[in-house]
């Protein structure tokens, strides 16, 4: 008796047919029902096919198909004829799916039987003949490895056009100044050119990280077949060189069973969102009222319904947002994985959905970041006033008692503190005390403090390899280009 599955169609790019349950029985059985007596329950259809989300890999499906199909031809597993009609009947299936005219049915489970059905209404029963020497288990796996290989490669140029143009903003901005924080409290004046070039360092990380991945991930699983590996004569090497992958998997087991590829490759992810939601919080924080440090195009701001005056900026909040769905795709990943005796479990179908989403996911963030810091506006008048506010330059007192007094630093420091206890309780800053005033707390300070207080004094002093200084910037640039562009 079967169950009628009530709650959701499971109709995903499932066909309209007048009688589902009929259909399924059929397709099944063309395709592993010698077994079986009985159709499978709906709801077993509902719950195992996936061909909804995984007809996203019909492309490599058909890469990977075809270069079984040529190497059983040239090691004389399959005849030439055979092999001709096979090649031209995925060919022909491609065309179909791209032109959107392919059925895509629910009740043939997966991309895997959807193509391999399809090409036996094309050719007939030689179709039945390229699943020798093969499984769905090491099918799969190299689907979802080209798969995976083909999106890091995207990632890595959408990637390089963010560090692109936050090179470009940090050219324009190396000598722009602005408060650097620690705790979120004003610290010292930074330049924002190398702010951003902070920025282009994580990126920078993260591509070398998806580059790993992509190294590690790139040995072909075909041909391990359902976890033993075969007895036909197969050559995996033909296979693996075909489908640019640099050697086959030593091990068939591990083969059909690794999935660590598309872990690291969504903790390559989650990474690389977490620093796109760093980025994200700090141009929030920069475009509010209160801070003003900077404006997002309109393009990439949102209006208010009933407030006439916001300018909100959604899209580095969803940024923001997203990298929580990123990470949560890691999690649900590593969740399913954990507890899988070797080799393929079923379980393990469910891997496509957080890739897809999360691959999803991270392009979009990658592209809007890429936008909103495209168009950026600094407020420089803004962002010196603010560096101005909060005695960032302490530091460089201090250090002026270090250089030209002698003092050691904790007693420089100490002195530096007193003379901040006496601006801030007149509501001045550092520049606007008295000579008198300074030497009431230290005698021996001379007027010559008062050309190391300022902002620009304090960034240009800030030479040493990797600060922040305006010159070191514009080297940085330099060399960020070199190294990324
Ligand atoms: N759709 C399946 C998956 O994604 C393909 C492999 C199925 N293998 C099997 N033995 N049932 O994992």
């Amino acid at each position: 008796m079967s169950t009628k599955n009530t709650l959701q169609s499971s109709a995903q790019g499932d066909p309209a047919t007048d009688d589902p349950e009929q259909e399924s029985q059929n397709d099944s059985n063309k395709i592993w029902g010698g077994r079986f007596s009985q159709a499978p329950d709906s709801l077993m259809e509902t719950i195992n096919a996936s061909i909804g989300f995984d007809q996203r890999l019909f492309a490599q499906d058909i890469l990977g198909s075809t270069a079984h199909c040529k190497m059983l031809v040239d090691q004389g597993i399959l005849d030439t004829k055979a092999g001709d009609q096979i090649l031209n009947g995925l060919e022909r299936i491609q065309k179909e799916i791209e032109q959107g005219s392919f059925n895509f049915k629910n009740s043939l489970e997966d991309i895997h039987l959807n193509i391999e059905g399809r090409l036996g209404e094309i050719i007939g029963e030689n179709a039945g003949r390229l699943h020798t020497a093969r499984s769905r288990n090491d099918q799969v796996a190299t689907d979802f490895k080209l798969w995976i290989r083909d999106t890091i490669d995207k990632i890595d140029d959408a990637l390089k056009g963010l560090q692109s143009v936050l090179i470009d903003q940090a050219e324009e901005n190396a000598a722009t100044i602005m408060p650097g924080f620690t705790h979120l409290q004003a610290a010292q004046p930074v330049t924002a050119g190398h702010h951003l070039l902070a920025y282009v360092e994580m990126f920078g990380r993260d591509r070398s990280r998806f580059q790993d991945t992509r190294a590690r991930l790139n040995e072909c699983p075909l041909g391990s077949a359902a976890l033993a590996g075969t007895s036909y004569p197969i050559d995996r090497d033909q296979t693996a060189k075909a489908l640019g992958f640099d050697r086959p998997t030593a091990n068939s087991l591990d083969s059909v069973s690794d999935r660590d590829f598309a872990l690291e490759f969504l903790s390559s992810a989650a990474i690389t969102a977490l620093h796109l939601s760093r980025l994200g919080e700090e141009i929030i924080v920069w475009c509010s009222a209160q801070f003003s440090f900077a404006k997002l195009s309109d393009a990439f701001t949102t209006g208010s319904s009933i407030m006439p005056q916001k300018r909100n900026p959604d899209a580095a909040e969803l940024v923001r947002g997203k990298s929580g769905r990123i990470v949560g795709s890691l999690i649900s990943l590593i969740t399913v994985m954990k507890g899988l005796p070797l080799a393929y479990s079923k379980d393990m179908q469910e891997d496509k959905e957080p890739i897809f989403d999360g691959s999803e996911s991270i392009g979009i963030c990658i592209a809007a970041m890429t936008g909103m810091i495209k168009d950026i506006e600094f407020n420089i008048d803004r962002l010196r006033e603010a560096t101005e506010e909060g005695f960032t330059t302490a530091t460089d007192l201090a250090d002026w008692l270090v250089r030209v007094l002698g003092l050691p630093f904790r007693k420089a420091h100490h002195i530096t503190g007193e003379l901040v206890k006496l601006a801030e309780k007149s509501n001045r800053k550092l520049e606007q005390l008295s000579l008198e005033e300074m030497q009431g707390v230290e005698a021996r300070i001379t007027d010559d403090v008062f050309s190391i207080l300022g902002a620009v004094e304090s960034v240009t002093s800030r030479t040493s390899y990797g600060g922040t200084a305006p010159q070191n910037v514009l080297s940085q640039v330099k060399n960020a280009r070199e190294r990324f562009l």
